[in-house]
């Protein structure tokens, strides 16, 4: 299917590749490897409009749709999925939570830093106790005067030891449950806040995942995002778009599987044959391009909605649902094709394997996309 696009959005898209491929592929595989967080590059994102791409100008953003967002999360996913989860959480999760709910004073404060890649921002809704269950918030905000006292564990927290400001869901009244929870602005480097685990993952390692404690840390009133006890609304709302983001991410990871696969088979010689001319080959291939424009189409959707102020949750859910599947198949096939070589490190499609999976995790399981569609089928 060929889409249209405006000459922004192609230019976007034309950017973002440029710079995936000149900053991000040469030391993408070393940083997985040791585990390194993209510093510079995430500067130069910064520095490109990629950190704040839909805040609007006023607020020191690149003022883009989500279509454009879209076209430069799948280029720079294609080439390195941590890379494009870091952007993702700014963008998304962050960027939007405070842009959509803040006030203009903490907009002036932090959002235009946000945007601008000046300060990185977390989002920190998981507990131990509440992954998939999100409502059942055990880190604790209580008030005192004109200040909140926070107390509690967060973790598998993206960004988390990187950034300057997290994004926190606590419970202002648990005796309230899912509509005690309240959010806050917690900014790093405060008394009582420490990074308590940085965590050793399978795959998206350039990325930062950590857990955080928060012990008596003392957060302004001001600081509280929206009225109080509407926290878990703001962060169900939030994860829409950031599925919209993670379902990009997985349509790059595909996308980066299908085309190494197609450069092996053209070179890969047995029996004195390309092995592109085996038709085992060949339906691996086409199955694999068929899935990823139907992921490309349930994405572009799903954003297209969002951009036309249209209801886009239960699409979002289904585009991050198909679209992580496909990333995982499509990884998977990839390294059949490479055969021994896909399951050793010289080759990339291992990588993608290993960055795939965790798009069938984070922002929602792929039970929980199916949960999100369901209730809307059935309302
Ligand atoms: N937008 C706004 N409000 C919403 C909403 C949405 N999309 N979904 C639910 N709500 C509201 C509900 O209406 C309800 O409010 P009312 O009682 O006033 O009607 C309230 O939020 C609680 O919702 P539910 O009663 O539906 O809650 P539930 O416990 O039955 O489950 C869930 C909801 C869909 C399972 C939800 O908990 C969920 O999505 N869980 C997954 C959490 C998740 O995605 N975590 C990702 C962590 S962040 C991350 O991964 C970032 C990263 O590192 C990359």
């Amino acid at each position: 299917m060929n889409y249209i696009f405006t000459e922004t959005q192609l230019m976007i898209r034309d950017t973002a590749r440029q710079f995936a491929e000149e900053v991000l592929a040469p030391t993408a595989d070393e940083r997985d490897e040791k585990e390194e967080f993209p510093f510079e590059a995430v500067k130069k994102m910064g520095e490109l409009g990629f950190m704040g791409m839909m805040v609007s100008e006023q607020f020191g953003g690149a003022g883009l749709d989500t279509i454009s967002y879209v076209l430069a999360m799948e280029e720079i996913a294609k080439v390195d999925a941590s890379a494009c989860v870091i952007m993702s959480v700014n963008n998304s999760l962050v960027c939007w939570g405070i842009e959509t709910f803040g006030s203009g004073e903490q907009k002036e404060k932090y959002l235009k830093n946000l945007a601008t890649g000046a300060m990185l921002g977390a989002f920190a809704l998981s507990e131990p106790e509440a992954g998939s269950d999100a409502t059942n918030q055990r880190t604790t905000a209580r008030r005192d005067g004109d200040y909140f006292i926070l107390n509690g564990t967060k973790n598998f927290i993206t960004n988390g030891s990187q950034a300057d400001v997290v994004l926190v869901m606590a419970s202002t009244d648990r005796s309230k449950g899912a509509k005690g929870v309240s959010a806050f602005i917690v900014e790093k480097n405060i008394p009582g806040f420490s990074v308590a685990k940085k965590e050793k993952k399978l795959g998206i390692r350039s990325s930062d995942t950590v857990s955080l404690s928060f012990q008596d840390c003392r957060i302004p009133a001001a600081n509280m995002i929206g009225e109080e006890g509407t926290g878990i609304k703001l962060a169900l709302k939030t994860l829409d778009g950031g599925r919209i983001g993670i379902a990009t991410q997985a349509l790059g990871i595909a996308e980066a599987s299908l085309e190494a696969s197609i450069k092996y088979a053209k070179e890969r010689k047995a029996f004195n044959h390309p092995i592109a001319e085996f038709q085992g080959i060949q339906f691996k291939l086409a199955d694999m391009a068929t899935k990823i424009e139907a992921a490309r189409s349930l994405v572009l959707n799903a954003a297209s909605l969002k951009d036309r102020k249209q209801p886009y949750a239960t699409e979002a859910a289904m585009a991050k649902l198909f679209a992580s599947r496909v990333a995982v198949e499509s990884a998977l096939e990839a390294i059949q094709i490479h055969g021994g070589y896909g399951y050793v490190r010289e080759y990339k499609v291992e990588r993608f394997l290993r960055d795939a999976k965790i798009t069938e995790i984070y922002e929602g399981t792929s039970e929980i996309q199916k949960v999100v569609i369901a209730r809307a089928l059935l309302k």
